[in-house]
């Protein structure tokens, strides 16, 4: 009688200890889910912005550049210095000159500069809302770009040297600010047009 009541404390004891040393390591399999964080967060909502965005909060390059400063945009420009002059007729650098780049060919100037199929791949031309991407991170733009330049993080700092530039040459008219918003709402209305957006995201300049 007592031999079989050790016999089963014996194994109420052993099958415990199985299950504790069960569940730990199981705890230790499954570690990585105790803090399920989706690798995209929650929905996006149409026409919404969010605060934390940063990019998003940017105004539009029409408005910035109706109050841009090509005096402070020279200034700005002597970071572009070590590699780009903007003179007419002035040499190539590490990069193209810049004389009247605002509205030329995206990669092509005039001076016979060997460009970048990366940059080659942008097309068009060099218009304000695409100098703006451009200057923001013109890695992020047309990856493979020998333009070895981080870019520009302050939103004011484009505008003003893109006013900048402009005057070098090119002088086209500044984008009307308040023509450009509606312009930016008329590509998202396509896509849903029950919402406006209440401001257009970095990648509406593209
Ligand atoms: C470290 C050198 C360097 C710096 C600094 C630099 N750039 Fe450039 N930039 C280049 C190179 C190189 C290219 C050619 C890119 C290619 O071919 O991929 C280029 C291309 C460009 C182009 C396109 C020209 C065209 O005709 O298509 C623009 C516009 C431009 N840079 C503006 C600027 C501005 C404005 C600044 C300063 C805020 C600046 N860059 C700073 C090296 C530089």
């Amino acid at each position: 009688m007592d031999d079989r009541f050790n016999t089963i404390a014996g194994w109420a004891l052993f099958s415990g200890i199985v299950a504790l040393g069960l569940s730990s390591i199981s705890g230790r399999y499954f570690e990585a889910d105790k803090n399920p964080r989706p690798e995209k967060m929650g929905h996006t909502i149409e026409g919404v912005v969010s605060s934390d965005a940063g990019a998003a909060a940017v105004e539009p390059i029409a408005v910035r550049l109706a109050k841009a400063d090509p005096a402070k945009g020279a200034q700005v420009f002597k970071k572009c210095g070590s590699c780009h002059v903007d003179a007419q007729g002035g040499a190539n650098g590490i990069g193209p000159n810049l004389y009247h780049v605002v509205g030329e060919a995206v990669g092509q100037g005039a001076g016979g500069y060997a460009f970048s199929d990366a940059i080659k791949t942008i097309g068009g031309t060099w218009d304000f809302a695409k100098l703006d991407t451009w200057l923001t991170s013109p890695k992020a733009m047309a990856n493979g770009t020998k333009m070895t330049f981080a870019g520009l993080e302050d939103p004011m700092d484009r505008a003003n040297v893109i006013a900048y530039l402009n005057s070098q040459g090119s002088n086209l008219p500044l984008p009307k600010p308040s023509a450009a918003a509606p312009a930016a709402g008329a590509s998202a209305a396509a896509s849903d047009a029950a919402v406006a957006p209440s401001a257009a995201p970095m990648g509406a300049a593209k």
